[in-house]
């Protein structure tokens, strides 16, 4: 096993007398999709906030290339080369694909127009075009803004974002959640892509049989903690399921 790009060890959050996480890990490799599932509560969503900085431990470790690192917040995740799709949709409705791929990091122009904060619209819509044709991204209007497309053309717009600046790993909570098959079909051969370049991608999803079929291995919580960790080759829904509810587990691989 190729050693892990991001893993969390021993991660407890609490909130008031809530524990949502009791000693949670995870581990990443370069170039997988990781399956993060767990029943309701287990937390899924509070140990990836932590692992993108929008929240923080209360206690834990999080190592990136094997370097204790502290993500103080998202800024510091991504600059780790970390991003996160959320489910809902963190894109800015009036802007055009190319300006929200760059919200944030704008490109500006060179010399003195960029050091008044002009834009350099044209090298960002030319990135962005090369960015969508590589991951395969069929945007049927790419001067619309994003108020204007379908889900799944959101959904898409929000991946390619990530596959642009993450250099690590990808983080997606239920990124299909909102969408219909054909949209759920092309956000998944989206995921793939962006995994066979080499980055991580952990995805959050309800449905076992979707993991089956895009993630090369599943870790598992239950109450807050790591209880489990499988190939996916060979596993059924049954055993996902068995490992969640606190079923054996067949196979231990982390
Ligand atoms: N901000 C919060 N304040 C209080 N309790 C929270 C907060 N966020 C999560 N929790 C609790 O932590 C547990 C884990 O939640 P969560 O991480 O959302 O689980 P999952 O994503 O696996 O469904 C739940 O019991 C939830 O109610
Ligand atoms: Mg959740």
């Amino acid at each position: 096993m190729p050693k892990a790009l991001l893993e969390a060890r021993s991660i407890v959050r609490r909130f008031g007398h809530v524990e949502a996480l009791r000693g949670a890990d995870f581990t990443v490799h370069a170039g997988e999709i990781v399956g993060l599932i767990g029943d309701n509560g287990a937390g899924k969503s509070t140990l990836v906030k932590i692992l993108s900085g929008a929240d923080q431990p209360t206690s834990g470790t999080i190592l990136v290339d094997g370097e204790a690192v502290t993500f103080g917040d998202p800024h510091a995740a991504r600059e780790a080369g970390v991003e996160t799709v959320y489910q809902d949709l963190a894109l800015a409705a009036d802007l055009d694909p190319a300006a929200n791929l760059y919200l944030g990091r704008e490109i500006l122009k060179p010399g003195l127009l960029g050091k008044l904060g002009f834009l350099d619209t044209q090298a960002m819509a030319r990135e962005t075009s090369q960015v969508v044709r590589r991951l395969g991204v069929a945007l049927k209007d790419a001067g619309a803004s994003v108020a204007d497309l379908s889900g799944g053309q959101r959904q898409s717009v929000a991946v390619a974002r990530a596959a642009m600046w993450a250099r690590k790993v990808i983080f997606m909570d239920e990124p299909t959640a909102a969408l219909g098959v054909v949209q759920t079909e092309g956000v998944l051969n989206l995921i793939k892509r962006v995994r066979d370049e080499g980055i991580a991608v952990v995805l959050i999803s309800h449905n076992m049989q979707q993991v089956l079929d895009v993630c090369d291995r599943v870790e598992v919580l239950r109450l807050g903690r790591r209880v489990g960790a499988l190939r996916t080759a060979g596993a059924s829904v049954q055993d996902l399921v068995a490992a969640m509810t606190g079923g054996v587990i067949k196979e231990q691989a982390s």
